[in-house]
């Protein structure tokens, strides 16, 4: 079948011209339309068509030049032959400069003619299909509930993030705490067009006795403990991404284990004998100098190598401050949906109060003051903590009074967590649930120097 794009409309008022026309393309298999008025083929136009046009240029009541500037009124971008008396110069030069694709003079070969309808459809072929694959594109790009930001440093990061995201490089994001990383990180997978799953392990998170059967996986008996085989979360995240966040707390000794799963695409599990193929794409978050860990020693460099591939730094809000009344607005429609209340616009004075803060937190702050906001808290860090709302569902009151014990304490501790979690009280695994539920970050409440 051949293509919508490869249609021609042929426009000429002498009926000997239109047939010749006709028969010379279909014998060429190219499907046409043939006109012996120009106001027709402009209706046809109008109502969008895919393929190109040719006509002739001496008609009785709308000339071909004429019917040629209508045409790219409507669609700038369709072909346009025009057909010229012989050894009119004049008028095939004008055609050209009023957009015209190419003009052929009459009297004219068949295979020449044939030649360049084929070349114009080819062109609108490839016009479309550039249109079509940029339509697909930005439907990929998280617009509104992805990465938001507008401000040239953003933009670059976005663009970075579309040309890395469909190769299978391994990827380092380096930012402060709270400033998206990871938002790049699924919005990488997301984008890569990868089949498998997108796995998130925060390696600062889980206990050091834990870590290694959790991302490996163990066979039965494989320890005390052991009864059941279990999938690690790297074979889960096969064919996948897996975002290893604060890469800078993993153990040495996994951290060589992770080398040779990368160096050598494969996998085994604790206490098996055999190994088996993966394909992972990891991508690693830090808030530390990686580099720099590496010199110390700290971190194995072999690895370091390995995994910054690329490297993408996501600069803290406070250097990209024009992004702020965008992602506060963003916010605050979405506390707005979440707490089931309307907020009232952002006035001057705040808006004033937002860009001369540093945002420490970064747009996780952000978020957070959004949300204290429409709450009907002080929304800035440093204010008071505030009680909760009582016109509020129980629920949420009782979750907005346990997000305020939590982030007391851990301001009371300097975002030391084991002191928190002693002073709350609760398992350290429920302690993290709870942060991530509140999206709350100790790193937030460490050496502030913006003191209260
Ligand atoms: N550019 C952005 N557009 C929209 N939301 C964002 C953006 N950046 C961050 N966020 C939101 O801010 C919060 C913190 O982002 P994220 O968890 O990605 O930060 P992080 O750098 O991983 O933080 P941490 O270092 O604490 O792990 C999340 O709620 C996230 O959705
Ligand atoms: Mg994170």
């Amino acid at each position: 079948m051949t293509h919508p794009c490869e249609h021609v409309l042929f426009v000429d008022d002498d009926a000997d011209v239109r047939e010749a026309a006709q028969q010379t393309l279909e014998l060429a298999d190219i499907p046409v339309e043939c006109f012996d008025k120009p106001e027709k083929a402009l209706e046809r136009i109008a109502n969008g068509w895919p393929g190109i046009l040719v006509t002739d240029i001496r008609m009785p009541k709308m000339t071909g030049m004429e019917l040629l500037h209508r045409t790219v009124e409507m669609d700038a971008e369709m072909p346009v032959i025009l057909v010229t008396g012989h050894g009119d110069v004049a008028t095939a030069v004008k055609a050209m400069r009023s957009g015209a694709f190419d003009f052929i003079e009459k009297p004219f070969a068949p295979d020449y003619f044939v030649d360049i309808v084929r070349r114009a459809c080819a062109h609108r072929r490839l016009q479309s299909e550039n249109r079509a694959l940029k339509a697909e594109l930005a439907r990929h790009l998280p617009a509104s509930n992805g990465l938001i930001g507008r401000t040239p440093a953003m933009e670059r990061l976005r663009s970075l993030i579309g040309n890395i995201a469909p190769t299978n490089a391994h990827v380092l994001i380096n930012g402060e705490t709270g400033a998206g990383k990871e938002v790049v990180a699924r919005t990488l997978h997301d984008m890569s067009g990868r089949t498998g799953p997108f796995v998130a392990i925060n390696c600062g998170a889980v206990p050091e006795n834990l870590i290694e059967s959790e991302l490996f996986g163990h066979e039965a008996g494989a320890f005390t403990g052991a009864d059941r085989k279990r999938i690690g979360k790297f074979e889960f995240a096969d064919k996948g991404t897996v975002f290893l966040d604060e890469i800078e707390s993993m153990p040495l000794s996994l951290q060589i284990r992770l080398l040779r799963v990368l160096q050598e695409r494969a996998l085994e599990r604790l206490g098996s004998n055999t190994v088996q193929p993966i394909d992972l794409r990891v991508v690693a978050a830090t808030k530390v100098d990686l580099r720099e860990a590496a010199t110390r020693g700290e971190f194995r460099e072999d690895l370091y190598y390995r995994l910054n591939v690329v490297q993408l730094h996501i600069p803290p809000l406070r250097e990209r401050k024009d992004d702020i009344p965008l992602l506060f607005q963003h916010f605050l429609k979405q506390a707005e949906d979440r707490f089931g209340r309307s907020f009232a616009p952002l006035n001057a004075d705040e808006l004033a109060k937002f860009t001369s803060y540093d945002w420490p937190g970064n747009v996780r702050e952000l978020r957070n003051a959004a949300e204290r906001r429409v709450l009907g808290l002080e929304s800035l860090a440093g204010d008071t903590a505030g009680t909760t709302d009582p016109t509020l569902p129980l629920p949420r009151q009782v979750e907005a009074f346990e997000k305020n014990l939590i982030c007391e304490a851990l301001r009371k501790h300097g975002g030391n967590v084991t002191a928190t979690v002693a002073t709350l009280a609760v398992p350290r695994k429920t302690f993290y649930d709870k942060l991530a539920k509140y999206e709350i970050s100790p790193a937030d409440f460490r050496n502030r120097t913006d003191a209260d």
